[in-house]
């Protein structure tokens, strides 16, 4: 497996590869989630790209960038187990210089929901994955469904800019108890983790009252904060897959939402419905 710093390097990798390359973005502190976007790109492509950098430009003023988990030699041991090509670990000074153009996220789609709580967020996001996909010009990028604004916002900016890579959505993996995998779990004590759980059941009530055909936004949302009651939460919504706000569930065109803190984690999860 080629472990590469520099985006020198990374050009001269790239321009060698003559099959069909997958990428898999990230920031680091794999765990099973990661894993499954790396297995199903090493499934359907000849070479897999995998990228692990805490981008800086993603996280607001007093967010956990300091104390965001990192262990990247666990992380290169995950990737050349798993079958990786080459990793692509560059430094923040080769990703951005002091005064450079940055993508801007779309007003509506962006500033709802994570872009609201978090504003300025999806702009670092985008810029940083228009930077990744340039370099590494991949035929399939895989992406998680767990974060699915950020998914929806990355398949729209590749269309508005007409970048030629197929963008793969990549289902949620949880814990066999439910809780969806997230290298902010590190942060939760054995306790906090038992409240986690809460994410999920929530959205499983959620699901309950769907397959009961009760589609009332308000209703599933009452009954999602019932079960939330004990956490700090940060919103519970219903949106329809180009992230409108529903008042109720679009069967196959629908996604719950749910952000809530669980000590200092800030946790999400969701369901496509
Ligand atoms: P990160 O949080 O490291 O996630 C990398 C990818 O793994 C994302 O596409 C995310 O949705 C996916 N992922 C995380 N947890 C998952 C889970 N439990 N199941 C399935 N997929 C999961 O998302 C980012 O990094 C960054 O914003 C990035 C896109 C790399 C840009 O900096």
């Amino acid at each position: 497996m080629r472990i590469i710093k520099t985006i020198k390097e990374l050009k001269l990798y790239r321009k060698a590869c003559e099959k069909s390359i997958g990428f898999v973005p990230t920031m680091g502190a794999l765990h099973a989630g990661h894993l499954s976007l790396i297995q199903q790109s090493i499934k359907e492509n000849a070479q897999t790209i995998v990228s692990i950098f805490v981008n800086p430009t993603q996280f607001l003023q007093g967010e956990d960038i300091d104390e965001y988990p990192r262990q990247v030699e666990a992380d290169l041991d995950i990737c050349s187990r798993a079958g990786v090509d080459a990793v692509f670990l560059p430094s923040i000074s080769e990703m951005y210089a002091d005064d450079e153009p940055c993508i801007k996220a779309p007003k509506i789609s962006a500033f709802v929901l994570e872009g609201l709580r978090r504003p300025g967020h999806f702009d670092g996001v985008l810029t940083i994955v228009l930077k990744l996909l340039n370099l590494t010009r991949p035929d399939k990028a895989y992406f998680g469904k767990k974060d699915a604004q950020q998914l929806f916002l990355i398949q729209n900016m590749l269309s508005s800019f007409h970048l030629p890579c197929e963008i793969v959505p990549c289902e949620i993996v949880r814990s066999s108890d439910g809780l969806a995998l997230s290298s902010r779990n590190a942060y939760l004590s054995d306790d906090e983790k038992k409240d986690a759980l809460k994410l999920s059941q929530a959205l499983k009530k959620a699901s309950e009252m769907i397959m009961q055909n009760q589609l009332d936004a308000g209703q599933i949302k009452k009954e999602m904060l019932e079960i939330l009651k004990p956490l700090r939460v940060d919103y519970v919504e219903l949106v329809s897959r180009d992230f409108r706000a529903l008042s109720e569930v679009e069967l196959k065109n629908s996604i719950v939402l749910v952000a809530a803190y669980v000590g200092k984690a800030r946790l999400i999860d969701n369901m496509w419905v």
